[in-house]
């Protein structure tokens, strides 16, 4: 018990977001150098996966290895084990990150400090808040001009809604850029630019040191000593209360680039950041250190290896170890007993199999097409249900069918497989087959991806209509709801049914929506569901 106790503890694992190229991808190789788990800069792979257009995606694709041994991540530092988890950037994929997001304990958002918070990260931004996961801020890119520092917090303030804590300042920008000052130490860490990719030269200076005016220019100590009063007087004070509870984000500065700020950033987060969370479930609290084993499936990728028509399904661990060979039941299959196969890790670029994790990591397992998004897996006897993953309201529509009757069994199995991976979803209109099934989506590019995938994996030509329909309603049904068949609805809106049985609305315009909450009384409808 000891043991599992300090192993759980010494457990970190967030999740990483930034708008498209505020340095997500060199953040994370920066930190990973610090633990050792790759030696050379430059060498985690498959970044620009969510980026750009369907060709780019559909190249990377093809490498689909390297693109997930870099979705998630495990290294050692001083004693901790991290995981990280990589988000895609794009926003047609973001709910693959709403997804990731579930399964991480806090989050890291790097903001490029030359242009402030940006349209992505207001939108994972969000994700978190409903999640109400701790938040903490890396402004990166000071090595370039920037934004000034207090207005870059304004507006993370004004337009996150959350209250900011700066840990360290920074001492001007672009050539300018003198370092960073960090608060509690009362010190500064200088940088000396060097032009160059690597690590730049730091030395540490005490703010009274007589030489720091000259070291960073009278300009800049002036300014500094005049930020510092102001923070001193009216930035928020550092609360681990309020971090927890996702409401103050603690702030650093840095050039991610200049691997400058990194470590400093590693070691506060390191300090402020829980150990894992304990997660709900419909029997309750399941606490991290809670003897038997359990977790919940946040991701699946499917096919990676052609050849073999694999799938690896993620799971994070939610309670207690996991050991290779042990036996685990799958709630949602009917508590069917099963061994989970070739369990494995991801190191950087590679993965191997592991012979045990602990509450806190993400393992990856083979998964022969019975696991869904958000599916438990536990110890037997302990039957318990985690919180749902919520499934976001698709935008765009389109019908599909296949274009060869004989290729039927493919199209189902592939139209099943991927909307049980979550990557498209997938709708029924009550009464029929899966001949014919609605297809929604909450980016364009997962169409393409999914038209792609069903021929190349499946061997299935789609024939595709697109439908007007842009807002999908859940009706909920929680409290018996009312009737669906029984509906006043206007000639345009259809109603549907998603994966799990549960009745939908297709509406054209928010006008309808209005239309079918005045014509029905006690019609409720939901923007998301949880399965
Ligand atoms: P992302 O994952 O958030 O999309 O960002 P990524 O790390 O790929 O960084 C985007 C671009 O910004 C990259 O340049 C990267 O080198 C640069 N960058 C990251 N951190 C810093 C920093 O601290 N300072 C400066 N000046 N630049 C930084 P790129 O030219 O788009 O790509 P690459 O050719 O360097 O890979």
């Amino acid at each position: 018990m000891a043991e599992l106790v300090s192993e759980i503890n010494r457990r970190r694992t967030f999740a990483i977001i930034s708008h498209p190229d505020a340095g997500k991808t060199t953040l994370t190789e920066k930190l990973l150098l610090y633990g050792g788990a790759i030696a050379l800069a430059g060498s985690v792979k498959g970044k620009k996966t969510d980026r750009h257009a369907v060709s780019d995606w559909m190249e990377i694709e093809k490498q689909r290895g390297i693109s997930v041994t870099s979705s998630v991540m495990q290294f050692e530092y001083e004693g901790f084990c991290i995981n990280i988890l990589d988000t895609p950037g794009h926003q047609d994929f973001s709910e693959d990150t709403y997804r990731t997001l579930m399964a991480v304990d806090s989050a890291v958002m790097v903001i490029d400090a030359a242009k402030g918070v940006e349209n992505q990260t207001r939108k994972l931004f969000k994700v978190c808040v409903m999640r109400h996961i701790p938040i903490f801020t890396f402004i990166n890119k000071l090595d370039r001009d920037a934004k000034n520092s207090f207005d870059l917090l304004s507006q993370i303030e004004d337009e996150l809604g959350i209250s900011t804590c700066p840990m360290n300042w920074a001492i001007g920008s672009g050539v300018d850029f003198k370092g960073i000052y960090d608060r509690e130490r009362k010190k500064v860490i200088t940088y000396s630019a060097n032009g160059g990719q690597h690590e730049v030269d730091s030395t540490e200076l005490d703010i009274d040191d007589p030489n720091l005016k000259s070291v960073i220019g009278e300009i800049n100590y002036n300014q500094l000593m005049e930020d510092i009063e102001l923070l001193d007087g009216a930035s928020d004070e550092y609360d681990a209360e309020r971090v927890a509870k996702g409401e103050l984000s603690p702030v650093f500065f840095g050039s991610a680039l200049n691997n400058f700020g990194v470590e400093p950033f590693l070691e506060g987060f390191l300090k402020m950041t829980s150990p894992p969370l304990p997660r709900n479930s419909d029997k309750g609290t399941v606490n991290p250190t809670d003897d038997y084993f359990s977790a919940f499936v946040f991701k699946i990728q499917a096919n990676m290896n052609k050849a073999h028509r694999d799938r690896l399904t993620f799971m994070r661990i939610c309670s207690g170890k996991f050991s290779r060979d042990m036996e685990v039941c799958h709630v949602q299959g009917g508590m069917k007993k099963m061994r989970l196969s070739q369990p494995q890790q991801m190191m950087a670029q590679e993965r191997e199999i592991i012979d045990e994790a602990y509450a806190g990591d993400i393992i990856g397992v083979f998964d022969p097409g019975i696991f869904s998004i958000g599916d438990t897996v536990c110890s037997p006897g302990h039957e318990l249900r985690f919180d749902g993953i919520p499934t976001f309201a698709p935008e765009h529509f389109a019908r599909i069918r296949h274009k060869d009757t004989m290729k039927r069994k493919q199209f189902v199995k592939g139209a099943t497989q991927i909307a049980q991976e979550g990557a498209v979803q997938i709708f029924r209109e009550p009464d029929t087959g899966m001949e014919e099934v609605i297809v929604g989506v909450v980016g364009m590019l997962q169409f393409d991806v999914f038209e792609h995938r069903m021929r190349t994996e499946y061997g299935v030509e789609l024939i595709s209509e697109s439908l007007p329909y842009q807002y999908i309603r859940w009706i909920d049904m929680d409290d018996g709801g009312v009737d669906p068949k029984k509906l006043n609805l206007s000639s345009d809106t259809r109603i549907v049914e998603d994966f799990h049985g549960n009745p939908l609305l297709l509406f054209t315009s928010e006008w309808n929506i209005r239309w079918a909450l005045e014509k029905n009384e006690g019609l409720k409808l939901k923007e998301f569901s949880r399965n």
